[in-house]
């Protein structure tokens, strides 16, 4: 069986939850590599939505092994609270469906106000984070002070790391934040309860997925943000601080990459932003606001109205040659139904100049006029369509323009949220 790594290629909210659930059905590992609860994954099942930050989107699948690696950011709390709702709603997570990588960076609660204490003395240059301490917990894993999930079973190296690092943090939050600055001792006493919590989940990952592999067992890489928010390749410095490139599926769950067999990259139909930076093809009116209601353009992890666009052929075709790509998942085509004229960006302009790839100066960025491709759309209700086939002849058009572009296959349409309102043109890796 291939093992399959699942990308977003535009800024986040492409679907991937909805596709990881999909592809779930033909794996027995499901693995996620970067980032923290900043992710918001949605799938929709039997009627039932899930919205899921931390622990994998295979988790509702009985017979599926889910695994947090250890290039996450992980926030125990809210990974306590993920496993506490998943009870509720009648599914055991014990340790045999769950691994937590022992080499996981925890964020702390230093973090967390070290975000929002930034973010508002940047005040109209914000970000626009989601105010969850990605950010500052990757900083501490670079500068090499972080903790991670092993010490939370370690009490003197928990107590020595808090300690240390709060001196700082607290000089920051206080003497240059002006906020308020944290006590040591309470943190400690939560982060060793929760971490008397899960060290049975706690595990060596990359041992575990080495085993996998060996049993011939496939495993699914849940890929989390999107391509352009990466922090070496996305619009820099308006993005998050993880790698959501595939290349990063390799070093955050501890695989080599002669292991991965096929990269999916999850194409929205159209284009949607949170938070702020260049969105080339924005739509500031009556059609982004149709878009953003239809498509129910809401952030599944802050609630912030997302911004709305038409489709970036340039922002996807970057994305091809970072991630490498051997398909797509096209998802939401269902909400363009109704639309007059559909527009595709397949180049910008800068200076009367043609660029196929988008700058990484902010400034030459902010001088990109989108260079559209213009199509009739349809009006037909698409969400009942399971073959191709079923669709109208100008969403087949719309979804050509995109295969041509890009020269990548469409693996598989995704029509609806939920599990069964797909086509699967082939399946990946098959
Ligand atoms: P992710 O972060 O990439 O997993 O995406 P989100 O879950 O944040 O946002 C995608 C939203 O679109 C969710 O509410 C999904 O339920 C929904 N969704 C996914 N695929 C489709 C689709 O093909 N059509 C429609 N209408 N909704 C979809
Ligand atoms: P999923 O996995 C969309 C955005 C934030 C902000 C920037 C930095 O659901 O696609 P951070 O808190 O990471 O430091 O914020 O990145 N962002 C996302 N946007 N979907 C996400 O995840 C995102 N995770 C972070 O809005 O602009
Ligand atoms: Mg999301």
């Amino acid at each position: 069986m291939a093992n399959i790594v699942v990308v977003g290629t535009q800024w986040g909210d492409e679907g991937k939850g909805k596709v990881v659930d999909l592809l779930t059905a033909g794996v027995e590992f499901v693995v996620r590599f970067q980032g923290g609860n900043n992710a918001g994954h949605t799938l929709e099942v039997d009627d039932r939505q899930f919205i899921f930050h931390i622990i994998p989107s295979g988790i509702l699948y009985e017979d599926k092994k889910c695994l947090i690696g250890n290039g996450l950011v992980v926030d125990p709390g809210v990974l306590l609270e993920e496993m506490e709702g998943l009870e509720k709603s009648g599914i055991t997570v014990g340790p045999d469906r769950l691994s937590l990588s022992e080499k996981a960076h925890m964020i702390m609660p230093y973090h967390k106000a070290l975000d929002l204490a930034r973010e508002a003395a940047k005040g109209k240059d914000k970000i626009g984070t989601t105010g969850r301490g990605i950010g500052p917990c990757y900083e501490d894993k670079v500068t090499r002070t972080g903790v991670r999930a092993i010490d939370l079973t370690e009490p003197d190296v928990l107590e020595a790391k808090i300690r240390t690092n709060l001196k700082e943090k607290n000089f920051l939050l206080e003497k240059f934040l002006g906020v308020s600055p944290l006590e040591a001792q309470p943190i400690l006493d939560h982060y060793l309860a929760m971490g008397q919590t899960l060290a049975p989940f706690i595990t060596d990952v990359s041992v575990e997925l080495d085993q996998a592999v060996k049993a011939g067992k496939a495993i699914l890489f849940e890929g989390a943000q999107g391509t352009h928010l990466d922090i070496d390749h996305g619009t820099y410095p308006f993005v998050t601080s993880s790698n959501p490139v595939a290349g990063a599926a390799c070093a955050g769950s501890g695989i080599g990459p002669k292991q991965i067999h096929h990269v999916v990259g999850i194409v929205k139909a159209y284009t949607t932003r949170v938070g702020a930076g260049p969105f080339m093809t924005e739509l500031e009116d009556e059609t982004g606001n149709f878009i953003q209601e239809k498509g129910k353009e809401f952030g599944a992890t802050t609630g912030r109205r997302r911004r709305c666009g038409w489709l970036d052929l340039v922002v996807v075709g970057d994305s091809v040659r970072l991630n490498g790509l051997d398909s797509m998942a096209i998802t939401k085509l269902d909400v363009l139904s109704g639309l007059e004229t559909l527009k595709i960006c397949v180049a910008y302009e800068i200076d009367g100049q043609m660029v196929h790839q988008r700058p990484a100066s902010l400034g030459k960025t902010a001088l990109c006029k989108p260079v559209y491709k213009e199509m009739p759309g349809w009006k037909e209700d698409i969400t009942a369509a399971r073959k191709k086939s079923d669709l109208p002849a100008a969403a087949l058009d719309y979804l050509s323009v995109i295969e041509e572009i890009t020269g990548i296959p469409a693996s598989i349409i995704s029509v609806g949220p939920g599990r069964n309102d797909t086509i699967v043109v082939k399946t990946p890796g098959s």
